[in-house]
């Protein structure tokens, strides 16, 4: 970490501390607090951590005033525009973009390893068929720590880099079997001759009643997506995966814990939910309302894929997003799904009224990407289980850099404790 030129002078009572005041590479100056508790016996506040950090990384910035996101200092644009996902994977986990040959490897590696062992299908078979599919794949990633017990120890480095393989290379597979599992039609393997983003969709959308061919558009709007979501600094399901791995426990377990967080409304769920309130809007004419009941603190509606916590400006994902699904729907010759044209008129319409401008709500990564997803052929249910697979790398990548930081240690929040005072028991008899 950086060595701290400044300080911070804080006043309680008769004490006065000294803390250490770090400047970042880009953002805000951070107070280091940690010495505070012992200096002054007091803790902090901040329940949502909307002024906390939780840990020093190198992998991703965001400027949410800027609409800026990068991922080791690339704009997330370019790298949309001009690499691709497991380019982006590769940058990532290791910190700069691979030379062609160290590209090459890489890519072998994965596409070597994204069959899963033959006995977790039986997995599957244990869940309801209309089980949602982020259902299945909390279950079978968190079991993968039942079958791959040689890449579960995360004192050894080897075993986390097959760990980190395994993960990114078997996410895709699982994805598309708890698809396939829902629909009640038979898994289809991977195969070693398409490219990640082609991968998953034929082991979607093929069935061995007909030959299936890939289109190249397509998979390119599919990568596209996957790059989209790959990372975004500490978001509420990384922070978990970041606070289940300080305790040691493994990496698949880790893992799961993160897709159940991801799996929530106001996070990664939030894409099928913003198609859900879009078909239940329907016409651009009913939006009027919708936006009446998203600005009314009686009710609890909010306009899903909108506002994010750190961006106070356009996420730079939901513009490269607008574009692809412009693509994508042309491409399908849908390009006047009504969908869409609600989504267009809705976003039009939010960020022309004060109270959207006011408090700095603008379209977000789950906005668009929904309606790609659907135009593609999936249900709203795998469109969280979608960006599950995506952001495993984050995920992945995030770990590895926490559990390399000789610093760690297990993360254990302290509280403001407004609960009962000390108090003697009272036998039933007395009550
Ligand atoms: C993701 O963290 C990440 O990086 C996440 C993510 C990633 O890549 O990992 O970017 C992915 O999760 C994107 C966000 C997806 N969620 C949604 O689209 C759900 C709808 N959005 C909201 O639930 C909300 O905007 C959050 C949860 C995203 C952010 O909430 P905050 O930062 O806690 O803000 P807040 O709830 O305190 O809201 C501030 C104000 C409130 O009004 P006041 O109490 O100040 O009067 O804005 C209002 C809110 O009521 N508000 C909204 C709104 N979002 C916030 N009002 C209507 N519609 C909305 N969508």
């Amino acid at each position: 970490m950086a060595e701290s030129t400044k300080h911070a002078t804080l006043t309680i009572g008769d004490k006065t501390v000294e803390l250490p005041i770090f400047t970042p590479t880009a953002g805000p100056d951070v107070i280091d607090i940690r010495k505070l508790y012992a200096q002054a016996g007091v803790f902090t506040y901040d329940p949502g951590f909307t002024s906390t950090a939780s840990c020093d990384s190198t992998i991703t910035f965001i400027d949410g005033d800027e609409g800026i996101l990068t991922h080791r200092g690339y704009a997330i644009g370019e790298l949309a525009e001009k690499s691709h996902y497991l380019e982006v994977c590769y940058l990532l986990l290791n910190g700069e973009l691979p030379s062609p040959a160290e590209l090459e490897d890489f890519e072998a590696l994965v596409t070597n390893h994204t069959m899963i062992h033959e006995q977790m299908h039986n997995f599957f078979r244990g869940f309801r068929r209309d089980a949602h599919p982020m259902a299945t794949m909390v279950g079978v990633v968190g079991a993968m720590s039942a079958f791959y017990h040689d890449s579960t120890d995360i004192a050894d480095p080897w075993q986390r880099e097959v760990a980190s393989i395994r993960l990114i290379a078997k996410m895709p597979t699982i994805a598309a079997m708890a698809y396939k599992y829902s629909i009640g039609q038979p898994f289809v393997y991977p195969r070693n001759d398409l490219d990640y983003a082609s991968n998953f969709l034929r082991m979607c959308f093929s069935v061995p009643a007909e030959d299936y061919v890939v289109d190249p558009i397509l998979s390119r709007a599919m990568d596209r997506i996957f790059t989209l979501h790959a990372d975004h600094e500490q978001n509420a399901s990384t922070s978990t995966v970041r606070l289940a791995s300080s305790s040691g426990a493994n990496p698949f377990a880790c893992i799961a814990a993160g897709i159940a967080c991801l799996w929530g409304p106001a996070h990664g769920g939030a894409n099928q939910a913003c198609l859900e309130m879009l078909k239940e809007i329907g016409t651009p004419d009913r939006i009027p309302e919708f936006i009446a009941r998203a600005k009314d603190k009686n009710d609890p509606f909010r306009l899903m894929g909108f506002g994010h916590r750190v961006y106070k400006n356009f996420d730079p994902r939901a513009t490269v997003m607008k574009q692809s699904a412009d693509e994508v729907l042309e491409l399908l010759g849908v390009e006047n799904n009504p969908i869409l044209q609600v989504a267009k008129e809705l976003e039009k319409q939010a960020l022309e009224d004060p109270y959207f401008a006011d408090k700095k709500l603008f379209p977000n990564v789950d906005f668009y990407s929904g309606i790609i997803l659907e135009a593609m052929g999936f249900p709203t249910s795998m469109f969280t289980p979608i960006f599950a697979l995506a952001r495993t790398v984050g995920w992945i990548s995030q770990w590895k850099e926490q559990l390399n930081d000789p610093q760690l240690k297990i993360g254990r929040p302290r509280q403001l404790y407004q609960g009962a005072d000390l108090r003697a028991y009272v036998d039933i008899e007395k009550r």
